[in-house]
């Protein structure tokens, strides 16, 4: 009898499905319809300190390949989504899910974030934002390898918690080399592969103009443009990390077959945000029948049968 079930950090969860951060997970009722949903689990909006009413809008668009978006972070502020889930946390410690945590002011807000975290009661998994393409005049703080270092060091020093990292597209071996390097000096427990590709942009061929409001229409890309690079990316990783950091597959998963070439590159969860906006909460019911009906196909009984065994032309 085929199954989905995904082990991640210790825990079986039904399906390897959640939401991608950012889509359908602002508030509790929100982050409830995930709970209930056929997800295997789910991760909170990314946190700033401060609530956030984010850029001004139109600031997402949905695109007939994807989508395009410059969001700025609206968030209720890291308080309001600690306290959901040490309250989830306790009322379902079952039902392990992921509080992403990010910074719209760098570096000190990041490990002051941290700290909060590090001495609330909440114990679960963190998935530490690094890569948010969004906020004016701000880069992404994982393009720049030396600071990333120098941030999870800082970090390391008083954090115990389980926590992982969500990164950027990398474009170069290079780079997919360097950023390895700095992930393997620290006991992560997942990297997310991928945020956005940032800054792209999208021009309305009526109008003649760009699509959204922030930053003169740069925004970051999601959905069908992006799966070729989240694939590689979860690829390339997958070959470079330590075997103890899982990676969690994001980035153009709209029907089972994606889901299915993320885990063939090693994801061992999957993320699901564009489809999961234009679709709704019904796209984790399709995903896992789509997906159950190809390891059916293939006569597989378990995703740890083809996990990161994508095959080459050698
Ligand atoms: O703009 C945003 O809120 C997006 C955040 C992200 O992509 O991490």
């Amino acid at each position: 009898m085929a199954s989905l079930q995904a082990t991640f950090y210790g825990h079986t969860y039904e399906n390897p499905f959640m939401n991608a951060s950012g889509v359908h997970c602002m508030d509790t009722a929100e982050l409830d319809g995930l709970a209930t949903s056929a997800a295997g689990s789910f991760v909170t909006k990314s946190a700033t300190a401060e609530g956030r009413d984010g850029n001004p809008e139109p600031r997402y668009v949905n695109l007939e390949l994807g989508s395009i978006n410059s969001m700025g972070l609206p968030n209720l502020g890291l308080a309001y989504y600690l306290e959901d889930a040490i309250q989830r946390q306790t009322a379902h410690p079952d039902q392990p899910f992921f509080l992403s945590v990010a910074s719209y002011k760098g570096f000190d807000e990041y490990v002051a974030n941290m700290k909060a975290i590090q001495d609330s009661a909440y114990t679960g998994l963190v998935e530490l934002n690094l890569s948010c393409p969004n906020v004016p005049g701000k880069p992404q703080m994982a393009y720049d390898f030396e600071d990333t270092e120098k941030l999870l060091t800082e970090i390391f020093r008083f954090y115990t918690k389980p926590f992982g990292v969500k990164l950027p597209p990398y474009f170069d071996f290079m780079h997919f080399d360097k950023i390895a390097a700095v992930l393997n000096q620290f006991d992560l427990k997942f990297v997310n592969c991928i945020n956005s590709v940032g800054n792209g942009l999208y021009i309305d061929d009526e109008t003649d103009t760009v699509v959204i409001k922030p930053k003169g229409g740069f925004g970051g890309i999601g959905g069908e443009y992006v799966k070729p690079t989240a694939l590689a990316n979860v690829r390339a990783l997958r070959q470079r990390l330590n075997p103890t950091i899982d990676i969690i597959g994001t980035g153009g998963i709209l029907t089972g077959r994606d889901a299915y070439e993320h885990l063939l590159c090693g994801a061992s969860m999957l993320q699901v945000g564009t489809q999961l906006y234009k679709e709704g909460l019904g796209v984790f019911d399709r995903l896992n029948s789509e997906l159950l009906d190809i390891l059916v196909a293939k006569g597989y009984n378990t995703i740890a049968e083809f996990k990161g065994k994508l095959a080459t032309l050698d």
